[in-house]
């Protein structure tokens, strides 16, 4: 089949003869792959910041439909349209049962090995003609009808963890938040702020045309630089939660400046650094609250997909390339890479 494979930092590579995925397990299933998401975390392992094993599809971000089931399968039939989450779960194990299928005790995450541990078998991911789901019970989720294959993409990963990123910070109803990174992450942060009832939202990113986005989704917006002095203008008091999806120390120390005592900063970007850039003496003296951690997407679909039943998506403002092909991988990645074309969210129609 045609897929990328992950060569190490800075080097993906298309090819057009990777063997074919079959059910291996009874609880598997295969997808064809009709759309797959190229994502900031993606970029960890390319750009070097995060360890991953040569020889590994990348990509945890996908949509199809069922080709093959394996004989346990219950939920899902051939010809189903599906949307895979970025980790497996089996929907079973106590983490799956409170609400984490993020942290599932039998879980993986698509599109990575363990470069330390090459005996455990890498889960291959979506950016490829065909993707094995293993405890596909426990992790796929059927697409609703009206959801087109981008929106479907979205929720797979971005939009739910955009959505948790906010929830996170407590009850915002006519609050000021903060969003750092207007990635595709905080774009889809910004709306859900809307969404649960914010007052004002400010977006902050050095990019120019991804602030623009932010725009279009009713944000105010400025540069890093100018983030104390625009979070003034909209609040006295600072702010009552600052969710960061841009990951950097940087915008760490920055969160914690712009909250107000007792306020919440939710680290929803993946953590590349070894330590906190914020003090525990300014946690403790700014009252502050940090929470962190991988959305549990397949956990929140079960209550958001009915929530959000009817509500048109950020899809339009987010997904910048709707249609690129995976021959042009090694390309799409690297102009995401250098944040080039207006590129914000990359995706591929196998
Ligand atoms: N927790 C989860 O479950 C989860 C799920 C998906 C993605 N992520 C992570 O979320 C993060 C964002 O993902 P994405 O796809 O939007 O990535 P992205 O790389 O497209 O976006 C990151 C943005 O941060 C901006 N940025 C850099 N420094 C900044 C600063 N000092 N202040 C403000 N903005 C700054 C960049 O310009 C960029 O626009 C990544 O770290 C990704 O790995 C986490
Ligand atoms: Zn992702
Ligand atoms: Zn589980």
């Amino acid at each position: 089949m045609r897929g990328l494979v992950f060569h190490g930092p800075g080097d993906i590579r298309f090819d057009d003869a990777l063997p074919d995925p079959v059910v291996e397990a009874p609880d598997d299933v295969v997808i064809e792959v009709t759309t797959a998401g190229l994502c900031g975390s993606d970029l960890h392992p390319y750009e070097g910041r995060e360890a991953a094993r040569p020889g590994v599809v990348p990509g945890h971000e996908a949509v199809g439909v069922v080709t093959a089931t394996g004989p346990q399968v219950r939920d899902f039939h051939v010809g189903d349209r599906v949307l895979v989450p970025f980790t497996t779960s089996c929907g079973a194990c106590s983490a799956c049962r409170r609400g984490l299928s993020a942290r599932c005790e039998h879980g993986a995450l698509f599109g990575w090995g363990d470069p330390e541990d090459p005996d455990r078998p890498a889960l291959h991911g979506g950016q490829a003609a065909r993707l094995r789901v293993p405890l596909a019970d426990g992790t796929l989720v059927a697409v609703p009808a009206a959801r087109s294959d981008l929106d479907a993409v979205l929720l797979a990963d971005n939009l739910p963890t955009g959505w948790v990123a906010v929830e996170r910070l407590g009850d915002i109803h006519g609050q000021t938040v903060v969003v750092q990174g207007l990635g595709s992450v905080g774009l889809c942060a910004v709306w859900s702020a809307w969404q649960l009832g914010a007052a004002a939202v400010l977006g902050i990113d050095p990019v120019e045309h991804r602030r623009r986005r932010a725009e279009r989704l009713g944000a105010t917006t400025c540069a890093p630089d100018d983030a104390a002095s625009a979070t003034r203008e909209l609040t006295r008091e600072g702010v009552a939660g600052v969710v960061d999806a841009a990951g950097t120390a940087a915008a760490q120390r920055t969160a914690a400046d712009l909250v107000r005592p007792g306020g919440t900063v939710s680290l929803i970007a993946v953590p590349t650094q070894e330590h906190f850039a914020v003090s525990p003496v300014a946690a403790y003296d700014r009252n502050l609250t940090i929470v962190a951690g991988r959305a549990p997407v397949r956990s929140l679909l079960g209550r958001l997909l009915d929530q959000l039943d009817g509500v048109a998506l950020p899809t339009e403002v987010v997904v910048t390339h709707a249609e690129a092909d995976l021959a042009d991988g090694p390309a799409v990645y690297a102009t995401f890479a250098a944040r080039e074309a207006d590129m914000v969210k990359a995706v591929f129609r196998p």
